[in-house]
């Protein structure tokens, strides 16, 4: 740039030329590259499900510090999952408005027969139920068969003469029952969704069950005010920032001027003031 003007006006670059030029690369620094951390946060799916942003983190596709590190979410073929207590969990559906989401144990979509299967558990989770739901209970090589009106779902994949497998919404009736219990694993326990009323679960299957999942909601610093200005939130040196088009800002995209626009504000001062002299040193070091 500066060997072309100086070319072009043989050796001697007139002020306003030299102004104009400042002006326009300034301009144009600020409109053409996006922030790094605002472009590498921006929200992606999977293919199937919702996007994903703050708190959450596509860990294929977005950095660690564009959210949680227990909000991690990794793509599983196109669907977004999810780990807790040891399980995988499909994402759903996310209510970034709410802070809540519908998540639903993985083990149903590419399982045929879901034998093993974990206690499903909040500790150590910034999650918690955020809605009715009610304890699925899966028990596995029962020595009797289970009662009718228990309501059983039967297991048939992990059941024959002897052993019995099924799921129940009601494991105390299993404890009257006087099972042996030497024979048989130990049950575990799913949340499920207590949307639909109890007429639809007993036509259901416990695949179908399982498939409706169940929503929790979360604990994290709410982004609201800085998504309002167009920003993506995230994380520098553990703080919650706002990564804005421009750069990180504090809070949000609105607060606080940004270096480009600052140079600029700077320049004009200078030629209001008319410090003619200032303004060509600093046109040199520029160019
Ligand atoms: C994800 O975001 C894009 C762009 O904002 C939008 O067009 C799309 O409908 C969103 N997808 C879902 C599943 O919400
Ligand atoms: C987040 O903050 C906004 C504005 O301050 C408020 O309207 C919204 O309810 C908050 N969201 C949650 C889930 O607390
Ligand atoms: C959040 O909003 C969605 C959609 O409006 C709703 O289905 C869900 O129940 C809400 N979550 C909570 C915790 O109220
Ligand atoms: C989650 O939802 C439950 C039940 O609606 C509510 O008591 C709790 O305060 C919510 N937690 C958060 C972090 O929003
Ligand atoms: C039934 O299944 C159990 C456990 O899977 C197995 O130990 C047992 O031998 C089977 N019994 C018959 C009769 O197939
Ligand atoms: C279970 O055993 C207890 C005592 O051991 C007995 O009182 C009860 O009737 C039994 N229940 C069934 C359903 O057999
Ligand atoms: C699941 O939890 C129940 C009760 O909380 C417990 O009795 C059972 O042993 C646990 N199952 C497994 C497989 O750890
Ligand atoms: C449950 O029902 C669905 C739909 O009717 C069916 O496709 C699926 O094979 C059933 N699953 C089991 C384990 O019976």
């Amino acid at each position: 740039m500066y060997l072309f003007l100086q070319s072009h006006f043989k050796g001697k670059i007139p002020f306003h030329v030299c102004i104009i030029t400042i002006i326009f690369s300034t301009l144009a620094k600020q409109t053409s590259s996006l922030d790094q951390s605002y472009e590498v946060c921006k929200p992606q799916t999977c293919g199937n499900g919702p996007n994903i942003s703050y708190p959450f983190w596509l860990s294929d596709r977005q950095e660690s510090f564009c959210g949680y590190p227990s909000f991690k979410i990794a793509c599983n073929g196109e669907n977004p999952v999810l780990s807790i207590s040891d399980d995988d969990y499909i994402i759903k559906d996310i209510f970034y408005s709410n802070h809540s989401f519908v998540l639903a144990n993985a083990v149903v979509y590419h399982d045929k027969c879901p034998l093993h299967l974990h206690n499903f558990s909040l500790d150590r989770t910034l999650f918690s139920y955020s809605s009715d739901h009610i304890d699925f209970s899966f028990f596995y090589n029962y020595d009797k068969e289970p009662i009718e009106y228990m309501h059983p779902y039967p297991i048939d994949c992990a059941s024959n003469a002897s052993h019995h497998s099924f799921a129940i919404f009601h494991k105390e009736l299993v404890e009257h029952m006087n099972y042996s219990f030497d024979s048989c694993q130990s049950p575990v326990n799913l949340p499920v969704h207590k949307a639909v009323g109890v007429e639809a679960l007993l036509r259901m299957n416990y695949t179908e069950i399982l498939k409706m999942g169940f929503l929790l909601n979360w604990t994290a610093q709410n982004c609201s005010n800085c998504e309002k200005s167009s920003g993506r939130c995230g994380f520098k040196n553990n703080e919650l920032v706002c990564f804005c088009s421009d750069r990180p800002h504090s809070q949000t995209c609105d607060h606080g001027t940004s270096v480009e626009t600052f140079s600029l504000l700077v320049i004009l001062e200078i030629l209001k003031k008319q410090q003619w002299r200032f303004l060509l040193l600093m046109c040199c070091v520029v160019s």
